[in-house]
């Protein structure tokens, strides 16, 4: 039984149903690596400050690392009833070194402590995040390149609006992933600031020089007041709210190509690989994978309600409900993490069935605003044409057909000033290249943009 850090002033033992429901080790033992790590720079910090011999700064040191390895190479390293990963650690290095290692908690607490290796564990973190966003976004690129021309009808209320490349489609995703990363890099930057050196709550009370023990550990710079260094719990938040975001970017793009699967829609195979089947019905195929992700992002989300509902009303300084940043921030990063990789492998597996998407691009009066536009370019003020261009399309409705099938005389009929170039705007291709102002569809702009979105992805 690994006895607990606090024993001396207490004369019973914890009830062991309390003991479980304390113990964070099943979780915290994730942030084995960074607490060692902060451990070490410690250890050196209070040699530095003259507060340990060097003999035994160098025994502390040494027994670390050695955890370290063991932890990878030892079966069974993390079987223990310790309370917490601190605990843990603490007690390994008392086992391995006897007295000397009592001397390492010398003017530091859990509370400096927790806060140094969850940041430390989250700035590993965030570069891993930020690179499989990164995968994500190279797999929007490849399926753009895969099916350069095909077009798709675009939007708006779910009704067709007007056609657009598949390509820009991706890269509207592309750009929400590419803000994705800015926000993951800007937490990044408030994430790699280290707590150590406040103690409990109101600072250490031995010399030790915070900023030299910063620099070893890898940190920007130092927290300036020991109260909110160990109380706040913002970097987190703020971590979970990029992985939010993520969350969310996915799971409209999920039920995009959910939608776009659809024998209704028809524009999108997925691959066999991330579809099922029916227990029941033979002949379904069913996007299950984007379900997933879509059903996912719930679970992100209830993550970051549950942290900042957590915090909001807690009295300075540290407080055990804090110990539940945990797993929130672990699984709101182990399954946004998991989300993006599937998303990557459906992105990269999928085709599109260029000649239907084709087909729906050019049905449903999706030139509509080029032929006003045409009456524009004749002197008719936009609202007119407009107006001119809505009866056409119910005179159309009505004869089902589409305006390009519509005679000139018909046309004419409603709006006279209508001529016979008109024809030359209402087909596909016109309708595309009209949208070359910069954001546009146009595929020339779509070309460059992503041209320009590769270099960016690779940068
Ligand atoms: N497991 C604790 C946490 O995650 C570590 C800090 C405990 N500090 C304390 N004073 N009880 O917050």
């Amino acid at each position: 039984m690994t006895q607990n850090l606090w024993g001396g002033r207490f004369t019973e033992k914890p009830d062991a149903t309390f003991a479980e429901f304390n113990n964070s080790f099943k979780f915290d033992r994730r942030l084995f690596e960074a607490d060692v790590t902060a451990s070490i720079g410690h250890a050196n910090g209070l040699r530095r400050a003259g507060v340990l011999s060097d003999a035994d700064a160098d025994s502390i040191v040494e027994a670390l690392s050695e955890l370290l390895t063991a932890s990878t190479a030892t079966p069974d390293f993390f079987t223990s009833d310790a309370e917490d990963v601190h605990s843990f650690i603490e007690a390994r290095l008392i086992d391995a070194i006897g007295e000397t290692g009592k001397k390492l908690h010398t003017g530091r607490s859990r509370n400096d402590q927790v806060a140094t290796a969850f940041r430390l564990w989250m700035r590993e973190a965030a570069d891993d995040l930020s690179e499989q966003v990164r995968q994500a976004q190279s797999a929007l690129i490849r399926a753009a390149e895969r099916h350069a021309d095909a077009v798709l009808p675009g939007y708006t209320h779910l009704q067709r609006a007007q056609p657009v490349m598949w390509a820009h489609w991706c890269l509207a995703y592309f750009e929400m992933l590419d803000r994705d990363r800015s926000r993951i890099a800007d937490a990044r930057r408030r994430i790699n600031i280290m707590p150590l050196g406040s103690g409990a709550l109101a600072g250490t009370g031995f010399p030790v020089d915070r900023a030299a023990v910063a620099k070893e550990l890898g940190f920007d710079g130092i927290s300036a007041n020991s109260l909110d260094a160990v109380s706040d719990r913002d970097f987190a938040v703020e971590f979970v709210n990029a992985c939010v975001l993520i969350a969310i970017h996915l799971s409209r793009l999920a039920e995009d190509l959910i939608l776009y699967t659809s024998t209704e829609f028809g524009f999108v195979e997925l691959s066999d690989a991330v579809s099922t089947g029916s227990s029941l019905m033979p002949q379904k195929k069913n996007p299950d994978a984007l379900e997933l992700v879509r059903g996912k992002s719930g679970r992100i989300l209830g993550h970051q309600t549950g942290l900042n509902t957590m915090l909001k009303g807690l009295p300075l300084a540290y407080n055990k409900d804090m110990q539940e940043d945990k797993e929130a921030v672990f699984d709101a990063f182990d399954t946004v993490t998991a989300c993006l990789k599937i998303t990557s492998i459906v992105l990269d597996d999928l085709s599109i069935r260029e000649k239907e998407a084709r087909t729906a691009a050019v049905t449903g009066f999706l030139n509509a605003t080029e032929l006003a536009d045409h009456l524009v370019r004749k002197g008719v003020p936009f609202r007119s044409a407009h107006d001119a261009v809505g009866r056409i399309v119910l005179f159309a409705a009505a004869n089902s057909r589409e305006l390009g099938q519509l005679t000139l005389e018909e046309m004419k009929a409603i709006a006279p000033s209508i001529e016979a170039d008109v024809f030359e705007v209402l087909g596909l291709n016109a309708t595309l290249a009209s949208k070359s102002a910069a954001g546009g569809t146009s595929p020339e702009r779509v070309k460059a943009a992503l041209d320009e979105a590769k270099t960016r992805v690779n940068q």
